[in-house]
């Protein structure tokens, strides 16, 4: 239920419903496209990047708030760490556990190493719980990985690299039937044929989904998987630096408990980063989907210890984020309610843009109704557009809203808000990050021999937008290939002498650098006391 001052535009929008049902808006034309984004998208705001002083990356730019993270002292400056007697020695040493960690150790274990997880929170507290709308693959007989590569290589402005994207389309196929083996329940018709939808820039309906849930629904599988699998999960413990051996390969990590803050050394034949996204930094002010850990730890690691990053300059802003009620600001408002045929409308009731544009498109165009084109709802703590949610009713039936999209009808039923009925306000919030650390097809660094990386930490796969669906893929298939890669690889390993002398390295460049600085990183958490964090 809106308070009085959502009324009078709320009565437009009803009024247009009808009208707005029948309205088949224009796609943009690359050049309308281009002029957007240059114009609305949070990226293309100079002022918000810097330029790298030091590392591997050096003069290359990247968000000012990432800039100061990479460019920070290590935990461990000025505290002596015992590497003669690790705390733990294994085979492969898994960073992070969501949905990539645990497809990477599930596969490790399953190629028969001493694998390990590590996670600052719990197995399953990620990125991967919170998705919604889907997973894409090309399984049906209209479509083919070629199809799903032209879609995502378009949609991400040509950027992806090719031997990235192509594996992760042709892998999509055997995830699914992977996941679906391993117990995830995907939507089905009454054939046991799976239900598949658009997303925003794909030309086949090729979205797997579990109702609108499908991130839970897959991290619950591989989570009973691992712990079923007796895989030893470490929580509640950050990687707080990696550990490179006498050759410079990785070997381990310096690893905090998060409670007691005591340092604990692991050391390990091989290491994967999958340590996941980056929105609680909080990029530009923008509130963010992204659980509560998601604060870029894997890529500071990874730069420090000379791994090269890609694409780090560009984060994906989901165009609806929830703009109202203030209580879930900058949640998720999945893509499938576009798919399901809500459109986007301003205060006026006018439909402004065509519903599945590529996000970033979406994303920009919004900012624009609402700034320049004075178009915005006004939520009382900021701008919004609507998101006639009523339209899904209208278009598939009675009861398609409880069927398809049950926890979205429940995250505002809660603020006694029934989206069957009334439209929901929203705006874009920060959601992944497209860039990361650079791999090979094998999923091994460009830089440090042994370090993998998996999932939302690796850059490049989607190029410089990434499209609905691609990442709950791209956490199985390139997670599945970092347990493989680095169990083969440990298996042929004989671990030199730890060291952490390119911790003091890069100590010694930040100062030759003339870089003053009193951040420390990785970040690990947001720190929203207003105080000094630790
Ligand atoms: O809109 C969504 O459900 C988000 C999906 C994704 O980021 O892949």
């Amino acid at each position: 239920m809106y308070s009085e001052k959502f009324q009078q535009s709320l009565k437009l929008v009803e009024e247009a419903r009808e009208r707005n049902i029948a309205y088949e808006p224009d796609r943009m034309t690359a050049k309308q496209k281009e002029d957007l984004l240059a114009a609305y998208h949070p990226d293309y705001k100079q002022d918000q990047f810097e330029i790298l002083k030091i590392g591997p990356n050096k003069g290359e730019k990247v968000p000012c708030e990432l800039a100061e993270m990479l460019q920070a002292h290590s935990r461990i400056s000025n505290i002596s760490v015992d590497l003669e007697n690790p705390d733990y020695d294994v085979d492969v040493l898994v960073i992070g556990g969501g949905g990539a960690g645990s497809s990477a150790a599930i596969e490790a274990h399953e190629a028969g190493a001493n694998v390990m997880i590590v996670t600052k929170l719990r197995i399953g507290d990620a990125n991967t719980m919170m998705a919604e709308g889907g997973i894409q693959a090309a399984d049906k007989p209209n479509d083919s990985p070629a199809i799903h590569f032209v879609d995502a290589f378009g949609g991400g402005h040509f950027a992806a690299k090719r031997e990235l994207l192509s594996k992760l389309v042709c892998d999509a196929p055997e995830a699914i039937l992977w996941l679906s083996e391993l117990g995830v329940e995907f939507d089905k018709m009454p054939d046991g044929t799976m239900v598949t939808t658009h997303g925003g820039g794909t030309s086949r309906k090729r979205m797997h989904a579990a109702k609108d849930y499908s991130g839970a629904e897959i991290m619950r599988t591989l989570r009973d998987e691992v712990l079923n699998r007796q895989i030893p999960v470490v929580d509640f413990t950050a990687a707080i630096e990696l550990i490179l051996d006498d050759k410079g390969n990785a070997a381990g990590a310096v690893l905090m408990n998060m409670e007691t803050r005591d340092l604990l050394v692991a050391r390990a034949k091989t290491v994967i980063i999958a340590t996941g996204g980056a929105g609680r930094m909080h990029y530009q002010g923008f509130p963010t989907s992204n659980h509560y850990g998601a604060t870029a730890d894997g890529l500071v690691l990874g730069y420090r210890a000379g791994a090269k990053l890609l694409y780090a300059d560009t984060l994906q802003y989901h165009p609806t984020g929830a703009a109202y009620p203030e209580q879930i600001f900058g949640a998720l408002v999945t893509e499938k309610v576009r798919s399901l045929g809500a459109k986007l409308v301003n205060v006026n009731g006018e439909v402004f843009m065509h519903p599945l544009e590529t996000r970033d498109v979406s994303a920009a165009s919004i900012i624009r109704e609402c700034s320049t084109r004075g178009n915005g709802v006004d939520t009382g703590d900021g701008q919004g557009v609507w998101l006639d949610t009523p339209m899904i009713e209208r278009i598939g039936g009675e009861g398609t809203i409880m069927k398809r999209i049950p926890a979205m009808w429940r995250m505002f039923e809660k603020y006694g808000i029934d989206i069957r009925y009334e439209p929901i306000l929203v705006y874009p919030t920060l959601h992944y990050q497209n860039g990361g650390l650079d791999i090979t097809p094998d999923c091994m660094t460009t830089g440090v021999e042994n370090l993998f990386v998996a999932g939302e930490a690796v850059g490049g796969i989607h190029g410089r937008n990434r499209l609905m669906g691609n990442s709950l893929l791209d956490i199985i298939v390139f997670g599945r290939q970092a347990g493989k890669s680095a169990a083969a690889v440990a298996a042929n390993t004989c671990v030199g002498k730890l060291s952490l002398d390119h911790v003091a390295a890069f100590e010694a460049e930040i100062a030759s650098s003339g870089i003053e600085t009193e951040a420390v990183s990785p970040k690990l958490l947001p720190n929203y006391t207003g105080k000094a964090s630790i």
